[in-house]
């Protein structure tokens, strides 16, 4: 069994290389998953990995909501693994995602990090990577994936993350902050260049785009930042604030 979330892809991309490996099943983290009660039978000694971007150096809080609250039914003998993605490095969110797991009475086994092309743009300073950067990134991606792939089969317990510099004061000061006051999906609009295609309301994972009566885009306040709704907008009018003016955009090639 495979949980998934993803907003651009990339995380997306990595649970189906994965499930293709075991032909296992993807289950995508949404709106159905997040709001109801989810149960999920499990086999005996089946594996459980969680697919999911690293969102300010923690676990994305929808992730986290949903790992709180999924009921898994036959729980003897699965074991959990965590495989995060990163532009860059994850800080401590495996040490997070294993106090959750821990916490839920499940069995913990390896965590593990993948980089793959940057997607937050929201700040001063941040932006996708050039097409060169991408393409490198994406280069070393099969051979990373094969690693991780091998660990989880052998049944590796450690942390195969890079965790990167001031590891500590990301992860358990900047995360908190950056998810109390940086997830507003207030800043969200879109520009004069949107022509209504209705892409970001197609797109969002978490249906929280709706077109109002000028076929204008609105969001809800149901959001996870995932940017899919910025990356996706064929005419780049998808904006947050002033933040994001100028900067680039992406959505990962791979994606099915
Ligand atoms: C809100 C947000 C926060 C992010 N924070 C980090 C971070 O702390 N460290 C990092 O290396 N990448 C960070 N990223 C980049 C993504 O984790 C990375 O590009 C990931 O592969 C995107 O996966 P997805 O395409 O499945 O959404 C962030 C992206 C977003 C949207």
């Amino acid at each position: 069994m495979i949980f998934c979330f993803s907003g651009t892809g990339n995380s997306r991309y990595v649970a189906q290389v994965l499930a293709c490996h075991w032909n296992d099943r993807v289950e995508m983290i949404g709106p159905v998953l997040t709001d109801s009660h989810p149960v999920f039978t499990l086999q005996p000694e089946e594996k459980v990995v969680w697919v999911f971007p690293v969102y300010s150096w923690g676990v994305p809080p929808v992730v986290v909501e949903f790992m709180r609250k999924v009921t898994l039914d036959v729980v003897n003998g699965c074991h959990h693994y965590m495989v995060c993605t990163c532009g860059d490095d994850v800080g401590l969110a495996h040490r997070q995602w294993r106090r959750i797991v821990r916490g839920r009475g499940w069995s913990l086994r390896g965590t593990f990090s993948v980089q793959m092309p940057n997607t937050y743009t929201l700040m001063k300073g941040f932006d996708v990577d050039s097409p060169d950067v991408v393409k490198d990134k994406l280069a070393v991606l099969p051979s990373r994936l094969d690693e991780v792939i091998g660990s989880i089969g052998r049944g590796f317990g450690g942390d195969d993350v890079v965790t990167g510099s001031w590891a500590w004061v990301k992860s358990r000061i900047v995360y908190p902050y950056f998810v109390r006051f940086c997830m507003s999906p207030r800043p969200f609009h879109a520009t004069g260049d949107c022509i209504g295609c209705g892409k970001c309301v197609r797109e969002c994972p978490f249906s929280n785009v709706t077109m109002d009566s000028c076929s204008h885009p609105r969001w809800g306040s149901r959001c996870a930042l995932c940017l899919r709704c910025y990356h996706i907008c064929p005419q780049g009018a998808v904006q947050y604030g002033k933040s994001t003016a100028g900067k680039g955009q992406y959505i990962c090639p791979l994606e099915k």
